[in-house]
């Protein structure tokens, strides 16, 4: 009921911005494609240099069954880790992602994590 009404209020703030949508292939292109790619496909220009090679995010809903969007969104912001491989190389992107003091600047985070999300399903290669 909570994340109804909250979710509510994300749609009508949507409908009302006046801020542009956040465009994820250039969040993408700016914060992951150095280590994914442009396309995602694990060839960013920093994977030669990695101990850990970045995955293919083309083959995340094949290797998933399904898109996983909120495993990715959690994943990206940090909400988990990757517990049964020890640390991770990828950086934590929620607290430039996401955080905001006040709820018009959380609201334009969650827009961002959600662009990016879409842009990566968008990808997939079914
Ligand atoms: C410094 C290099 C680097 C950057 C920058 C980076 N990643 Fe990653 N990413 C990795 C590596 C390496 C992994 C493999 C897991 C690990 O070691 O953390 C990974 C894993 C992932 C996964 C899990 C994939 C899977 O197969 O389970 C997702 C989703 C992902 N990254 C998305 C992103 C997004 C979105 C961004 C930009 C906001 C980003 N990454 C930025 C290196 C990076």
């Amino acid at each position: 009921m909570k994340k109804s009404i909250a979710l509510l209020i994300c749609a009508l703030g949507a409908t009302t911005a006046h801020a542009a949508e956040p465009n994820g292939r250039a969040l993408f292109a700016i914060h992951c494609a150095a280590c994914h790619g442009t396309d995602g496909e694990g060839d960013g220009p920093v994977a030669a240099a990695m101990l850990i090679t970045p995955p293919n995010l083309r083959t995340l809903a094949a290797r998933a069954g399904t898109f996983p969007a909120e495993t990715i969104a959690a994943y990206i912001d940090g909400r988990t880790q990757r517990a049964a491989h020890g640390s991770r190389s990828m950086p934590v992107w929620g607290p430039f992602l996401e955080a905001g003091e006040d709820e018009s600047s959380q609201a334009a985070g969650r827009a961002r994590m959600a662009a990016l999300i879409e842009f990566i399903r968008q990808l997939q290669y079914h």
